[in-house]
């Protein structure tokens, strides 16, 4: 029988430390209700003791999610196990994720500790995370350039102090496939004890070469647990991507010999969610989730796919969540088809208020655009979740002008704690007009350091979705708008990421 694969899923830890991708507390419940769809085993829902916003998050993932464990990332000392454990309290399964330094740079460097110091501070804080809970994972950080006798030293003294899962960080990306796979293979045969614990692979994408290391740690060196993120998400060139590791153990299950809980058919979405949570757009020639993955332009292959469709394809596109883009409701649809159509797309709304919400959204789309796709029902349904009652900004309307030769103008009328203002501005293009607009009344003296719109179906008929990402001291924050005129939804990205500039719950960017 085969062995099973642990899919870790770090994607709000170690995904959100990409800067920019930093998330509210909303927004990663809704990521980690999706990985919960997606059946993930353990969702890594952050790093309790970097910040109030990290710690809040976690319990509220605790709670919201029942099948997956629930984990928190701490640094080898008590202060932040204590932090994990406390945000952890209410989860049904939970783990602590405790890390140190091991290679000779970090400990001398970055530590400033002494080999020996390192080595007790392993032990003491997985003895100390045992009195939380069974669930204790370790990792040397800086694994893969650490001494292999110094590693072996530590993590059996760790998993005699009873950490259950080791994970082989390969931190900086310096790992390649047959290298840090004989190196975990060692470290097995090496260690007395090893065999009491999972052992697991966490790389990083510096070379390319994050999922090749996994998969070479998987099949050289045994593990049988792998950290990644949703659409490879981390900072510098991103984890090990999710969904890639998880077609090529499926489509080459002839190789691997592996089985995992993961429902493939939820990839699609949880892509498109955490890309659009995140403003981080995924380039089209990305394998799995990239638009073009199963776009087959060439007429010999095209022809070859209506012969016999594995003359060219090696998965199938509906495997991972893509589906044609169909019409499902229109203008004459009720509020039943509209909750079912929620229902069928695994979308659950908290209250009924906020299902009248959204449907009243619907029916203005359905209003201006005559064809209503799965894609639409997304986007104004996170639409509806982003908008809180305490929200500062509110937008209400607009009129722009352009014309060839002059330079643009734009009014907006927006409300500012509920009292409505009107402004105008001029600009070098339409969009750049409104936030002139915007900005003569807020002065919020943002930086804006990304700016992105995506057509969210085909057509000159599509939404479009606007992300704006706005800087300032020190507070990274993403505003998303959608709507079918790409300037109000530019204003609707912008307004909504000074909200979240607004907001005293938001927080930095936690780094380690
Ligand atoms: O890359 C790394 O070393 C990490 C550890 C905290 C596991 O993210
Ligand atoms: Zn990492």
């Amino acid at each position: 029988m085969a062995e099973k694969l642990i899919i870790f899923d770090t994607t709000l830890r170690d995904g959100e430390q990409s800067p920019g991708a930093s998330m509210t507390k909303e927004e990663k419940i809704r990521i980690a209700r999706q990985l919960e769809r997606l059946k993930v085993d353990v969702i890594e829902a952050g790093f309790a003791a970097a910040s109030q916003g990290d710690f809040e998050a976690i319990t509220a993932i605790s709670g919201a999610v029942k099948d997956s464990i629930i984990c928190s990332l701490s640094r080898a000392n008590d202060r932040d196990i204590a932090r994990a454990a406390e945000a952890l309290q209410v989860a049904r399964r939970k783990r602590i994720h405790t890390f140190i330094a091991t290679s000779p740079l970090h400990m001398e460097k970055k530590l400033r500790m002494t080999p020996d110091q390192v080595f007790e501070q392993a032990k003491q804080a997985v003895r100390f995370a045992r009195n939380f809970t069974d669930d204790v994972e370790f990792s040397p950080e800086d694994g893969s350039r650490s001494d292999m006798d110094f590693l072996c030293r530590v993590i059996e003294a760790v998993i005699t102090e009873g950490a259950t899962t080791i994970n082989f960080a390969d931190t900086v990306g310096y790992g390649v496939p047959e290298l840090y796979g004989n190196m975990l293979k060692t470290l097995r045969e090496r260690i007395p004890n090893s065999d009491k614990a999972v052992w697991s692979v966490h790389c990083h994408n510096d070379l390319g070469m994050a999922v090749a290391n996994s998969l070479a740690g998987v099949m050289i060196g045994g593990a049988r647990q792998v950290e990644c993120t949703i659409n490879g998400l981390g900072e510098r060139a991103g984890n090990t991507a999710l969904e890639e590791i998880v077609m090529a153990v499926r489509t080459r299950k002839d190789h691997f010999n592996l089985d995992f809980n993961i429902d493939t058919t939820q990839i699609v979405a949880t892509s498109k969610l955490v890309s659009q949570i995140t403003g981080f757009a995924v380039q089209p020639n990305k394998a799995v989730v990239g638009a073009n993955a199963f776009a087959h332009a060439s007429g010999i292959h095209q022809d070859g796919i209506l012969k016999a469709r594995d003359t060219y394809e090696i998965m199938r596109a509906e495997d991972v969540g893509w589906s044609a883009n169909k019409i499902v409701l229109g203008k004459l649809s009720g509020r039943n088809a509209f909750k079912q159509r929620l229902d069928e797309l695994g979308i659950k709304l908290e209250s009924e208020g906020e299902v009248n919400a959204a449907f009243a959204r619907f029916k203005e789309l359905a209003d201006r655009k005559s064809e209503i796709f799965d894609e639409d029902i997304m986007s104004l349904v996170s639409d509806e979740e982003h908008s809180h009652d305490n929200e500062c900004y509110r937008f209400v309307s607009l009129a722009q002008h352009s014309e060839t030769g002059e330079r643009p103008a734009a009014k907006i009328v927006f409300t500012i704690d509920s009292k409505e203002v009107t402004c105008d501005g001029h600009g070098n293009g339409p969009v750049d007009a409104i936030v002139n607009a915007i900005e003569s009344k807020t002065q919020s003296g943002s930086e804006l350091l990304l700016f992105s719109v995506n057509a969210i179906t085909t057509g000159t008929q599509s939404q479009g979705e606007v992300t704006m990402r706005l800087s300032k001291a020190g507070r990274i924050v993403n505003g998303v708008g959608a709507d079918p005129d790409i300037v109000v939804a530019s204003a609707k990205a912008y307004l909504s990421a000074l909200n979240k500039l607004h907001s005293k719950v938001e927080k930095l960017n936690p780094q380690i």
